[in-house]
């Protein structure tokens, strides 16, 4: 079966998929994404992915590359061609192909890639928990836009690897957690839980959107606000949040273990309260 990828209007082969040399992506990452899980064949939120998509577009001043409606049709006919029944789909919108030149060009349309990948959820990762590590949180000050810009992220997630951890959690200049590199950051203290709140520090999470909702609806005890990293380290449970990880505990933080070092009820609770969510959404027709 042929895996196909969405460039610029023609479905090619994916591993014959290319841009150009002068790709505004390629010369100055002068572009946004977008992530969005195709679980069990339903894709998650994903009213919320391209409400995302075009608030980011619009912070970079880029427009739409085509309407709303014609992007779910390429993402249904991607979907459908590859058979993703479980697995992301990644859309990606950058500012074209022009001569290198920082300023914006004038008349180019902006190039649209969407490709998928089959995935599925670590259960272990969910089962057993993860480590983080602690990183500054070097990255620039607009961390609200999904952009294509991830260096920071990269070489935060890089040292994550070799310090044998799953994830980095980001920290600002006062010592509290701001985000993971690819995720939302959480942690249950004194039966409340605690994340911090959206704004341009962090990428307001479309899985932590979804999981504000069912917190809500459960009537559990929330704090949008910021904790350091010793409120982590000495709080009952943590646990990050990503379309591509649902929901996974946390169970150490740099040398530190939160609590036993095993995943607590109440993140086992949220997640199978998100899964159920996520069971609730139509599958593709
Ligand atoms: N990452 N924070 C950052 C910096 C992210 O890159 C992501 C997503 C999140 C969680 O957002 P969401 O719940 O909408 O996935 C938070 C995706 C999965 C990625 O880059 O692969």
């Amino acid at each position: 079966m042929t895996r196909l990828a969405y460039v610029n209007g023609r479905y090619v082969n994916h591993s014959a998929g290319m841009v150009h040399i002068e790709d505004r992506g390629y010369q100055f990452a002068d572009g946004v994404y977008e992530v969005v899980m195709v679980y069990q064949n339903r894709l998650v939120d994903e009213k919320g992915h391209l409400d995302r998509l075009e608030s980011s577009l619009a912070h970079i001043k880029l427009p739409m590359p085509m309407s709303r409606r014609s992007i779910q049709l390429v993402m249904r006919h991607l979907i459908a061609q590859n058979r993703l029944d479980h697995g992301l789909l990644y859309i990606q919108v950058t500012r074209g192909v022009a001569p290198r030149d920082h300023k914006f060009p004038t008349n180019v349309k902006p190039a649209l890639v969407m490709t998928t990948k089959k995935t599925r959820i670590s259960s272990v990762n969910q089962e057993k928990g993860v480590k983080v590590v602690s990183v500054p949180d070097i990255r620039w000050k607009r961390c609200d836009i999904k952009s294509i810009s991830l260096l920071p992220n990269i070489l935060a997630k890089q040292q994550a690897a070799e310090n044998s951890a799953f994830e980095a959690w980001f920290l600002d200049e006062q010592g509290m957690v701001t985000e993971g590199t690819s995720s939302n950051s959480w942690i249950i203290s004194n039966n409340k839980v605690i994340t911090r709140k959206a704004s341009s520090a962090i990428l307001n999470g479309i899985t932590r959107q979804t999981l504000l909702e069912i917190i809500s609806k459960h009537k559990l005890h929330l704090e949008e606000r910021s904790f350091s990293l010793q409120e982590a380290m000495k709080a009952s449970e943590a646990f990050l949040t990503s379309s591509s990880a649902f929901v996974i505990p946390v169970c150490q933080i740099d040398n530190i273990k939160i609590s036993d070092g095993t995943p607590g009820i109440f993140t086992k609770n949220l997640l199978n309260y998100y899964r159920s969510a996520i069971l609730d959404l139509p599958q593709i027709s």
